[in-house]
């Protein structure tokens, strides 16, 4: 999408802040956060625990509300929208997974992937669903209950179910956290093909350097506030990067 030839980010911040509590517990886990992120890009979010990377997520993806500043999705400020129109707005170009995969007890695994399209009306496609459950190296668990997979496979799960309505803009809170190195390969690599193949936007949290080198660039966050970006990024080049960061907080 272009307005007179220059193109919109799918997704842009200004001074987005979120402060939790008041008086002397107020924590700032946001404090002002100015961020474009190019239509078609995958970018890794790290940071030490605490920096606000969840916090911003949910803020960006109108699940939490910001104290001040604004949210623009494809150059619409979605800042002041009512609960409806930002759930709309999430069943049809947002898909969010969830540090802790808030997956549907009852549903089995190939009703948790189509659920969101179920929510947007339109009736899931069992080919498609069961496709993309075998991207994710679940294709045998499509009629498991989350309660009869691991971790790792109800991450997966909930991986799956944010990319069934192919969505723009794809917010993942740690979505490797749960893997192990060969099933973190096969998400990564899908992420990765939503960015190449068909032009998604991507936005990772992660703590893990190998992770963040598949994106194209990463930034850092501390205390709410951004520090540091790399682009092109190679797992060496981050981990150093992190260890750095690690040390600054620690040495507070
Ligand atoms: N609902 C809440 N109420 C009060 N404080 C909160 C709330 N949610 C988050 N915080 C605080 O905001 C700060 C940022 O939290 P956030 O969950 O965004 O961190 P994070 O970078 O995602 O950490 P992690 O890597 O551990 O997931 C933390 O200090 C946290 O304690
Ligand atoms: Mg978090």
């Amino acid at each position: 999408m272009t307005t007179r030839g220059v193109p919109i980010p799918a997704l842009e911040t200004r001074g987005l802040t979120r402060i939790f509590g008041e008086g002397d517990r107020a924590v700032r886990a946001l404090a002002g956060i100015d961020l474009t992120f190019a239509a078609g890009t995958f970018t890794a979010v790290m940071g030490p625990s605490g920096s606000g990377k969840s916090t911003f997520l949910g803020c960006v993806a109108g699940i939490d509300r910001p104290t001040a500043g604004r949210v623009i999705v494809a150059g619409q400020d979605v800042s002041d929208w009512d609960e409806d129109r930002l759930a709309r707005l999430r069943r049809h170009r947002l898909g969010f997974v969830f540090q802790d995969f808030h997956l549907m007890p009852y549903l089995t695994a190939a009703e948790n992937v189509g659920l969101p399209l179920r929510l947007a009306g339109q009736r899931p496609n069992r080919r498609y669903v069961l496709d993309l459950l075998g991207r994710v190296g679940l294709g045998n668990r499509a009629g498991h209950l989350p309660g009869q997979l691991s971790g790792g496979q109800q991450q997966r799960v909930a991986i799956a179910r944010a990319l069934v309505t192919r969505p723009a803009v794809v917010l993942a809170d740690e979505p490797t956290g749960a893997l192990d190195s060969a099933s973190a390969r096969g998400v990564l690599e899908l992420l990765r093909d939503c960015v190449d193949q068909l032009g998604q936007t991507v936005v990772m949290v992660t703590h893990d350097p190998v992770a963040a080198s598949y994106a194209d660039s990463v930034i850092f966050l501390v205390d709410g506030r951004l520090a540091g970006r790399i682009d092109a990024p190679t797992a060496d080049v981050v981990a150093a990067r992190q260890a750095h960061l690690d040390e600054l907080v620690v040495a507070r």
